[in-house]
């Protein structure tokens, strides 16, 4: 059962030029520093929005899982939704007994909870990250 939208990911080639696209053409004003997740190969902030954010990610290290998004969006593109649930460790096991096809063992996200990702053939094209909320 989905929680909250917690975030729209999108890829980009520099998070420092985009992240000044929303401070400057949209007035965002709160966007975080950016932080790094080696083992998942990016680098990431946040462009906090009153109901949700953006997480605006480049590669970071050889063999960026998002290399081969970049090279068929060489400007960026939108690159996953996320969505709240719960627990993801259930979810994986629901997902996966409902045919779905989960990418990862649950890790750590970017917002320091579990995330799981759902292959984008089983949503309409679109990637889903699922991600345990902060508390
Ligand atoms: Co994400």
């Amino acid at each position: 059962m989905l929680g909250p939208l917690n975030h729209v990911g999108i890829a980009v080639p520099s998070i420092d030029a985009a992240a000044e696209v929303y401070k400057n053409l949209y007035g965002v004003v709160d966007i975080t520093d950016p932080g790094e997740l080696p083992a998942q190969g990016v680098r990431f902030c946040f462009v906090n929005l009153p109901n949700s954010q953006i997480e605006l990610i480049e590669p970071l290290g050889e063999n960026s899982p998002i290399d081969n998004f970049l090279i068929k969006n060489p400007k960026g593109g939108q690159h996953h939704v996320c969505f709240e649930v719960n627990d993801v460790h259930l979810a994986k096991k629901e997902m996966e007994e409902k045919g779905a096809k989960v990418l990862n063992e649950p890790r750590i996200g970017a917002h320091g909870t579990l995330v799981i990702f759902v292959h984008p053939k089983d949503s309409s094209g679109v990637l889903i990250e699922l991600m345990e909320p902060t508390r």
